[in-house]
């Protein structure tokens, strides 16, 4: 009968029913979310970078390994990959309610019942991956106990900056960690030295940052220091919402191709902070505020440039050595491979917005035309905010877009190289 098919057709596309966005997007936001690191606190780098690169390795499996499946099916396998893996990186806080309301909320919209025999099938596949993955990154050094004794307080070397509740710079086992798909030894991006302190070069670097990052700066514009607020949010999370803005809902149907771009977006991330604290451990430089609240005359001029109570605009300084500038080395990755999935050009027309910035200015909007543009604006942002010389932001910048190339580059070869 011609009613009965009609609604057997009905009930089969209502029973199917899917998730309307893109599955991974909605990973990668409640991983942010989840790691409570929108503005400053919850994971610093580069256990931030670190968990997203890990749980978007098992998302891509989970993809590939479903991609013959309908996309609710493939929804369903990613969230299972997406709950395991990060339930992994979390290991040891209290997460785990929140994360299971994470799961729970997208497995009601993709809908298919536990019933169905289905449900099993998407949740083995993700399961598996999420296993395959973090038994990968066992032993990929984060949890070692590495060391750090301060060095003599001579010009140039960093010490322990004013206000930071740590003992020694974070994370001094980062440097070694084993890097995303396949890129290598990470020491083939060790930035160039940095200009020596007794340069006469570095006196105007040093007096730049102290003018415009002074926390009362007459010479930083209103512009300037909503640059500073703008890009402080944790670099992943800001980046990976850069890359929604510039990719769209265009990937909702498609999950493989998505969680290829995330893949290597937050590889990309991944890498760029473990390249960053490989200078950073290596060079081991100091602060601006360190330099500036010395005392003693140690610039070949024989000026005087000590001001002992300067205080940054982003104050405390952040507990780690000043030379690379990782959040531009974020940056500067993020942009490769975007610009890569943005069909090769750097134009894009976008309106990128904060998730608060803690200096009560609340959320804060601004269009983007240019990838490069948002580099720079993020590399300058730590200068404006006194935490960063010119150079490292530069240097970074250039340095994160090495590594977000090389990180494409390897990717179709070495994504399972984890
Ligand atoms: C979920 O699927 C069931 C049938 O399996 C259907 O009755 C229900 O309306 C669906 N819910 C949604 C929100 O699509
Ligand atoms: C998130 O972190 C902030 C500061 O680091 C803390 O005050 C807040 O309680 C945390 N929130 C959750 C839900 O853990
Ligand atoms: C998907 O289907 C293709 C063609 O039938 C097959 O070669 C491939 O092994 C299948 N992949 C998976 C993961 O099932
Ligand atoms: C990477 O290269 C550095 C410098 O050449 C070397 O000291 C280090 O052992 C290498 N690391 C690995 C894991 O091969
Ligand atoms: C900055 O200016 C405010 C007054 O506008 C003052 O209270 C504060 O002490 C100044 N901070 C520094 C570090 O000079
Ligand atoms: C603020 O500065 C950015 C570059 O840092 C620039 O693109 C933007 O146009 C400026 N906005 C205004 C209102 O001047
Ligand atoms: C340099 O200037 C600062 C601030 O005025 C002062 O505290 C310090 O003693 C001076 N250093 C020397 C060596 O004169
Ligand atoms: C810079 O000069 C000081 C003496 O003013 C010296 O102690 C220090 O070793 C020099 N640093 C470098 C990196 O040359
Ligand atoms: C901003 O962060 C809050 C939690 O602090 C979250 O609830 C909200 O969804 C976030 N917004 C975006 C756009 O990420």
């Amino acid at each position: 009968m011609k009613f009965s098919s009609v609604f057997l057709t009905l009930s089969a596309t209502v029973a199917s029913a899917q998730y309307s966005g893109d599955i991974v997007q909605y990973w990668v936001d409640q991983s942010g979310l989840l790691s409570n690191n929108s503005l400053i606190g919850g994971l610093q780098s580069p256990p931030s970078g670190w968990f997203e690169a890990v749980v978007q390795a098992a998302i891509y499996v989970a993809a590939l390994e479903s991609k013959n499946e309908s996309l609710a099916f493939q929804q369903l396998a990613v969230t299972h990959a997406a709950h395991d893996s990060l339930t992994w990186t979390f290991h040891g806080t209290r997460n785990f309610g929140n994360l299971f309301k994470s799961a729970q909320d997208i497995v009601a919209a993709i809908n298919i019942s536990e019933s169905d025999d289905r449900y099993w099938r998407a949740a083995a596949i993700g399961r598996r991956a999420a296993v395959r993955v973090t038994n990968a990154r066992q032993d990929d050094k984060l949890n070692n106990f590495v060391n750090y004794v301060y060095r003599p307080a001579i010009p140039g070397v960093y010490q322990r900056t004013p206000g930071s509740p740590f003992v020694a710079p974070d994370t001094p086992q980062a440097r070694y960690l084993r890097t995303f798909g396949g890129i290598g030894n990470v020491t083939k991006f060790r930035a160039p030295p940095p200009p020596s302190v007794n340069s006469t070069e570095y006196e105007a670097i040093l007096n730049y940052v102290k003018s415009v990052g002074d926390r009362n700066s007459t010479v930083r514009t209103p512009n300037n220091t909503e640059t500073a607020y703008f890009w402080r949010e944790s670099s992943p999370i800001q980046w990976n919402r850069f890359a929604h803005n510039v990719i769209g809902n265009k990937f909702a149907k498609d999950v493989q191709s998505s969680a290829k771009f995330y893949a290597q977006l937050n590889y990309a991330h991944a890498n760029a902070a473990i390249a960053g604290w490989d200078s950073k451990a290596y060079y081991n430089s100091w602060r601006p505020v360190t330099a500036i609240r010395r005392t003693d005359i140690w610039l070949p001029s024989k000026r005087n440039v000590s001001n002992p109570t300067w205080t940054p605009l982003l104050d405390p300084t952040p507990n780690h050595q000043e030379y690379i500038s990782t959040h531009a080395t974020f940056g500067g990755a993020a942009a490769a491979v975007i610009t890569a999935w943005n069909g090769g050009k750097d134009e894009i027309n976008i309106v990128q917005s904060t998730n608060g910035t803690g200096a009560g200015l609340g959320v804060l909007s601004r269009r983007y035309t240019s990838i490069k543009q948002a580099v720079k604006d993020n590399g300058d942002s730590r200068v404006y905010g006194g935490i960063h010389f010119q150079f490292s932001s530069d240097v970074g910048s250039v340095v994160g877009g090495q590594i977000g190339r090389a990180t494409l580059e390897a990717f179709d070869k070495n994504w399972d190289k984890f």
